[in-house]
């Protein structure tokens, strides 16, 4: 059966994608960015997953503000990269996982869920900045994405038990899907920032702290937390934040936390980063099935010898 094996948050922020495009990112400032993530990619080449989940939002790219779907799910087989107003990034073209996304969709909906279905769909930044965190820059990503965008640039977004819920249908759709693969679910955007208005440039590290502290211990009273604490806390677009209520309901109530990166500034927001073990800390060792098959036929043919 599929399983869900870890979950990773991050910031999604354009700026790291043009700071990868325009070959920056060995610059002072976005070298302390990147050097958040270097155990980030370590750590994901030995996980490598079948499947990642990508929660993420659009950023009126695939949809323009005529259509804004609350809780969109890529069913496509691939999807490119959008033209945010620079021509597309230079980013391979996101392999989807058709199979397992129509899986979810119809145990989601069936659940209460009425996802959107995204049969051909472009991705922007929201969704390509966080796999180039993760994978880095291959000329192909290393296993099929499916993505899930959320509501969170017109009010009102999902609130967070919603997005926390809906991580919870994902858990017992990946848990009923019959093939044995190895998911992970990312959630992305935040931390605190707002980007307009007289608070522009707002920054709290305060609760950008608490909130990763109540994300791997009490997920489900920070899920509870009101629209307007995130406004007034985390600025108008730290909403974003609630698509990482979506990874982290997907995973189990008890998690182990195995990596937390923070970091201000990047462009005008707060980075954060964190990785989620939803196996007890195994996610990295990778079942060695050829080796155990080998390991097996080795005791029977001494126990045959000794037998003998
Ligand atoms: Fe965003």
């Amino acid at each position: 059966m599929a399983k869900i094996i870890a979950g990773l948050a991050s910031s999604h922020v354009p700026a790291i994608g043009a700071a990868i495009d325009n070959g920056q990112t060995e610059e002072p400032y976005w070298k302390r960015v990147f050097s958040g993530f270097e155990k980030t990619k370590q750590w994901m080449a030995q996980v490598k997953p079948d499947v990642v989940i990508a929660i993420y939002n659009d950023h009126a790219s695939a949809f323009s503000v005529e259509l804004i779907p609350t809780f969109a799910l890529g069913t496509a087989a691939e999807f490119a990269p959008a033209d945010e107003g620079w021509g597309p990034r230079p980013v391979p073209v996101v392999k989807g996982h058709p199979a397992l996304a129509s899986h979810i969709a119809t145990s989601a909906i069936l659940d209460g869920f009425d996802l959107t279905l995204a049969n051909k769909m472009e991705v922007d930044h929201g969704l390509t900045v966080p796999l180039n965190l993760a994978f880095g820059s291959p000329k192909e990503w290393p296993c099929p994405v499916i993505p899930l965008a959320v509501n969170v640039v017109q009010y009102p977004p999902p609130t967070g038990k919603r997005c926390f819920d809906l991580g919870r249908a994902i858990r017992k759709a990946v848990k009923s899907y019959p093939e044995d693969l190895r998911v992970v679910v990312f959630g992305t955007g935040g931390m605190s920032h707002q980007i307009s208005g007289p608070r522009a440039g707002l920054i709290n590290s305060k609760f950008d702290k608490a909130f990763l502290d109540g994300l791997t211990k009490n997920p489900k009273a920070l899920a509870a937390m009101p629209h307007i604490e995130y406004m007034r806390e985390a600025g108008a677009e730290g909403i974003e934040l609630v698509m990482w209520h979506v990874m982290r309901g997907a995973l189990e109530d008890k998690v182990k936390e195995i990596y937390r990166f923070y970091t201000v500034p990047a462009s005008n927001t707060a980075v954060g980063h964190i990785i989620l073990d939803n196996t007890g800390g195994s996610a990295a060792r990778r079942p060695a099935k050829k080796a155990a098959a080998k390991a097996t036929k080795k005791k029977s043919k001494a126990k045959a010898r000794k037998a003998a």
